[in-house]
């Protein structure tokens, strides 16, 4: 009998998400600044008679078990790249918040990547485990990686960032998820509405922020704050209104920035330090601006097997 194989894998803050104009085919070019954080899914690969996928966690209702699950597309589309059958049961713990923009899913899909690789033996190349994940979202290759790193093209081309410290962040889950497609195309309709238009031709390229790569890079807390920013940030909140007293509520409890995470809802806020971060913490679990408080740091390493 094989012994399962178990991957872990680290949630995402966009530190600076720049979106360009929306391309032919329907994505947008970005200057995408990822950090990992230390919010983890665990996902476990068993033999099975077929692919098979569970869950558990307090959000576990709101994931899909079948063929959709980003986990069992990662599963098939390994399985398929070495010419056997994918018959796995995959098991999502699940401690990240679900289409949050903590890229969730993603981090399920390349922790399935991982098992899954492991199980079979298939001895995957990293540029090849990349090309998958690449295939499967714009956030899959991250969650492989961690650490820091700026993605171009849809946020699949990657390159590693350095940081010189840790970075204390509180995020605020909000009741529900937004879907991210909305949000890109809730961007382009403001973006239309201004009448600037919300093509490639109409958007300047997006480029990263120098300041901010500084900031990261000397491990300055209040200098990342004074340059985090995120294009997806009035999609998000045109979309759900209430995100800004959420947003409110963490700057009155002392975070040096406040944004939304990804394409939200998640609020991340960052604080000076880790003491200054359960202060910021406790504000927001007083607000009753949003449904869960959660603290983590990073950057985290990449998705890891964590079985012997
Ligand atoms: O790549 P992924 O499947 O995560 O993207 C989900 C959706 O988000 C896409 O179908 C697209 O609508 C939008 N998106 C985008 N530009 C990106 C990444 C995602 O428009 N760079």
């Amino acid at each position: 009998m094989t012994r399962p194989v178990t991957a872990r894998v680290p949630a995402k803050v966009n530190v600076q998400l720049a979106v360009g104009g929306r391309r032919p085919d329907g994505f947008h070019d970005l200057a995408n600044v990822f950090l990992a954080v230390g919010l983890h899914d665990e996902v476990t690969a068993t033999p099975a008679e077929s692919l098979r996928i569970t869950v558990e966690g307090t959000d576990a209702p709101h994931v899909p078990t079948d063929h959709t699950n980003l986990a069992a597309r990662a599963a098939v589309a390994l399985a398929a790249r070495h010419g056997i059958a994918p018959d796995v049961h995959l098991h999502i713990a699940k401690d990240i918040p679900v289409a949050g923009g903590m890229a969730g899913g993603s981090a399920d899909a390349a922790g399935a990547l991982l098992a899954c690789d492991a199980l079979w033996g298939t001895k995957t190349s990293r540029t090849e485990l990349l090309a998958l994940c690449a295939d499967l979202g714009s956030d899959v290759p991250f969650s492989l990686v961690g650490g820091a790193a700026l993605g171009r093209g849809r946020g699949e081309l990657l390159t590693p960032l350095e940081t010189g410290g840790t970075f204390h962040w509180v995020f605020a889950v909000a009741d529900g998820g937004l879907s991210t497609p909305a949000v890109y195309r809730e961007c382009d309709r403001l973006r239309e509405e201004t009448g600037a238009g919300a093509t490639v031709d109409d958007v300047p390229d997006p480029e990263p922020s120098e300041a901010l790569l500084t900031a990261l890079r000397t491990g300055d807390p209040a200098a990342l704050a004074a340059a985090v920013t995120n294009d997806l940030q009035p999609a998000a909140l045109s979309l759900r209104p209430a995100l800004a007293e959420t947003l409110r509520a963490g700057a009155e409890g002392g975070a040096l920035a406040s944004l939304v995470s990804g394409s939200g809802p998640t609020c991340a806020f960052l604080a000076k330090d880790a003491e200054a971060a359960q202060d910021v913490a406790t504000a927001l679990a007083a607000s009753d601006t949003c449904r869960t408080v959660r603290t983590a740091s990073g950057p985290a390493p990449g998705a890891t097997v964590t079985t012997p």
